[in-house]
């Protein structure tokens, strides 16, 4: 935990049932004329919040264009087809409206657009494989976005983050700007119904990831570390109700708010080793990145707690459970709880039953020891316990 700190979380949230009414009015407050509203498959803009959306922002007047396609972990094309969009619609915001994938790969447009593209570009031009390895250091601010999150999962809507997926080198890569939060998150629980339950699972345990990790941080802070623990709350206390019955609206409710508020928090810590996993589990055999984040979660947890239990007993108390005051119990008693959870949604056990190809572990190893936030993990891995940990794992 750091004792001196920085505390930035910039996003307006306009939260609850309703809220994506709100789009018209926020964006004319925003002084927007022209959007560009950056979406994933075609069953979305057939949506009923879709059109809500888009109608609210037409009724204040607002010209709209549409750019949908956007694939998961949305890999560098993508992004620059995007920025192109941004680039030729003459947009002075974007909308992104969907899961994790449209909120980051609007972000990134959004930078690349201003710096490669649009008038006045410092690196006219650039390709976006560019940024996202560290070869070019963006210099412009883009267009503002508003973030309007279809799942309780990503944090995108209120978080500093953005993924990039490098087919080439078949890698994940995680950004951190502060130009990449949201100018506005629409965070409306009703839009998040419709996910099936396979979607609620494995998008929520990406939001209790968030939670866990940035709580147990070395880089947490006070702040930081209240508003994990509140979304460990939210999720732990919502996400079985959610799953097993969508439309529970309380329940959908403290999903959204929970890994909204993880997008805060995880903004000021950074996160750990499951992502670290996670990351490369997804890029190279194609696990979701919840689900990926979800197997690894408990066997993570564990090999930290026997470490350092303290900032892990703190979830006892969000789970609802009693605490005893003994770390060690308290921990591993939250431990446990997070391992039930992940059994009522039906999340597999081990990275095998979830589809990963045993070949694959030395290259998922190699990536993972290069995880940026390897150092901030509350327990210092040698490269060898995080080895031995993906074995157990798998
Ligand atoms: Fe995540």
């Amino acid at each position: 935990m750091q004792s001196s700190f920085t505390f930035r979380s910039p996003t307006r949230i306009v939260f609850g049932e309703g809220s994506v009414d709100a789009l018209g009015a926020e964006l004319r407050a925003l002084g927007a004329t022209r959007v560009l509203l950056v979406t994933g498959s075609s069953h979305t803009i057939g949506s009923e919040g879709f059109r809500r959306a888009r109608a609210s922002a037409a009724s204040a007047g607002v010209a709209v264009e549409v750019f949908s396609g956007v694939t998961s972990d949305p890999p560098v094309p993508i992004i620059e087809a995007c920025s192109a969009a941004i680039a030729a619609s003459g947009a002075d915001a974007v909308v992104a409206y969907g899961g994790g994938s449209p909120i980051d790969c609007a972000k990134a447009a959004c930078l690349h657009a201003a710096d490669a593209r649009l008038p006045g570009a410092a690196h006219p031009d650039a390709a976006w494989g560019d940024y996202v390895h560290g070869r070019i250091k963006a210099e412009r601010t883009g267009p503002p976005l508003v973030a309007i999150p279809t799942t309780a999962g990503s944090g995108s809507e209120t978080s500093s983050a953005a993924v990039t997926t490098d087919l080439v080198a078949r890698r994940k890569i995680g950004m951190s700007d502060e130009r990449f939060f949201p100018r506005l998150a629409l965070v409306d629980p009703r839009l998040q119904a419709s996910m099936p339950p396979a979607l609620t699972a494995a998008t929520g345990m990406d939001a209790m990831t968030h939670a866990i990790e940035s709580l147990a941080s070395r880089n947490a802070n006070a702040l930081s570390a209240a508003i994990a623990l509140e979304s460990a709350r939210l999720v732990g206390a919502n996400l079985a109700r959610a799953f097993a019955d969508g439309s529970d609206a309380e329940a959908r409710s403290g999903t959204a708010l929970g890994a909204a508020i993880a997008g805060i928090a995880f903004s000021q810590s950074g996160l750990g080793m499951v992502h670290g996993f996670a990351h490369p589990v997804g890029a190279l055999a194609g696990a979701a990145h919840g689900l990926a984040n979800a197997v690894m979660l408990p066997y993570v947890m564990e090999a930290c707690i026997e470490a350092t239990p303290g900032p892990y007993a703190r979830l006892a108390s969000a789970f609802g459970l009693v605490p005893t005051g003994d770390e060690d119990l308290d921990a591993r008693a939250a431990l446990a709880f997070v391992r039930e959870l992940s059994k009522t949604l039906g999340i597999p056990r081990r990275l095998r039953d979830a589809g990963v190809d045993r070949e694959l572990l030395p290259a998922i190893l190699a990536d993972a020891l290069s995880y940026r936030n390897r150092a901030a993990s509350p327990r210092a891995f040698t490269d060898a316990e995080l080895h031995a940990l993906l074995e157990s794992a798998w």
